[in-house]
């Protein structure tokens, strides 16, 4: 009698080394970092004319700033000279123009190259043409989103989507409101694990009832590994008892004004591929935004988004705060107990997944899809 490593009703999981060869991570830099949108940047975080922030995006430095005008520009951070990175701070602020270290070349908040030290003595250098190189920018739910592709993929059907997807209505997210909200605490998470992992255990519940024990006391539906993501349109209802999405149930904040009652009292989740995930609760919005800088280390910055008058009044964020930021600490230490086996023997061929975890698969269809690989 033959026997198949697997029952017919669990899946394989990618092999192993798609999650430590530093091969697959150039691809994955290449053809879904650095070529559909890329959540870089709060659109908040450059409150005024002059302030930038650096990020990381694929295998380039991107600088996002604000221009004279009001509106964000972003730009590769490489100067046109001979190449310096010109910001190399996270964030800052200039007055009217970015400056690079090296030689001196200026440019305006618009990217035109405005001086150049002895130019006049030199050759003419077309100000224009050797301005910076723009990237592609677009705001949605109050962060900038840029795209580094020579022509960008449509916004709404790799982006947006993902909440009309989950939630099963274009209108649902609007809801929240989430780009008039205000920061109230901001977490970064370095994460000895490779990005997808991160994604794959968002996306499936049937670890909360053995690492999430405060958020399936809340959620009491994840205790039995379902997740909210498996349905479109469901949002996992609070606990009877249950007043606010917070460490120890006790009553949040306000519901926000557009919330709708179906809304009120339920938990949803987004995951907007390949590097955000959007939690929406009725009083807040927490958003994580992943920035994979190896294939065995992650960077995940987490938002908690609240009313800006509950944060204006200096209210204590500190409960719900607290709930989710268990949650991330208990998740990626799960990715990171997960990482070193990605290179065992023992995983080589992958693992399965379970029918609960069934959209994982497709999470792994599109990755080989957009990487152009076989599923061997
Ligand atoms: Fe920037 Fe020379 S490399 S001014
Ligand atoms: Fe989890």
């Amino acid at each position: 009698m033959t026997t198949t490593p697997t029952s017919p009703s669990l899946v394989a999981t990618l092999p192993g080394h798609y999650y430590t060869d530093p091969e697959v991570f150039r691809r994955e830099q290449e053809l879904l970092f650095e070529s559909l949108w890329f959540c870089a940047v709060r659109v908040a975080d450059l409150d005024r004319p002059g302030a930038f922030r650096t990020v990381q995006v694929g295998r380039e430095s991107v600088l996002v700033t604000r221009a004279r005008t009001g509106e964000l520009r972003a730009f590769l951070n490489v100067c046109r000279h001979r190449g310096a990175r010109l910001c190399t701070e996270e964030s800052g602020a200039v007055r009217r123009s970015l400056q690079c270290p090296y030689h001196a070349w200026t440019y305006d908040l618009d990217g035109r190259l405005i001086a150049a030290p002895n130019l006049i003595k030199m050759p003419d250098v077309d100000r224009v043409a050797y301005g910076l190189i723009k990237v592609a920018l677009r705001e949605w739910l109050g962060y900038a989103w840029v795209c580094l592709a020579d022509e960008p993929p449509s916004f709404e059907e790799t982006v947006t989507h993902a909440a009309v997807e989950r939630l099963g209505d274009a209108a649902a997210i609007e809801h929240y409101g989430t780009e008039r909200l205000a920061l109230g605490r901001r977490v970064s998470y370095d994460v000895r694990a490779n990005w997808k992992l991160i994604v794959e255990n968002f996306m499936e519940c049937y670890h909360c009832a053995t690492i999430h024990p405060e958020l399936t006391e809340i959620l009491p539906e994840f205790a039995e590994g379902f997740a909210a993501q498996y349905y479109v349109g469901h949002g996992a209802e609070f606990g009877e008892r249950i007043a606010g999405f917070t460490v120890d149930g006790s009553p949040g904040f306000a519901t926000l004004p557009e919330v709708s009652a179906e809304q009120d009292r339920r938990y949803y989740a987004i995951t907007v591929k390949p590097t955000v995930f959007v939690n929406l609760v009725p009083d807040h919005v927490i958003l994580h935004r992943m920035f994979p800088l190896a294939a065995d280390r992650t960077v995940v910055e987490c938002d908690w988004l609240y009313a800006p008058d509950v944060v204006a009044s200096g209210a204590d964020v500190s409960k719900s705060v607290e709930l989710f930021h268990r949650v991330n600490v208990q998740d990626f230490e799960a990715c990171e107990r997960t990482q070193p086996g990605m290179s065992s023997r023992a995983y080589r061929g992958g693992g399965v997944l379970v029918p609960n975890e069934h959209h994982i698969g497709l999470f792994h269809e599109w990755l080989l899809h957009r990487l152009g690989d076989d599923r061997a």
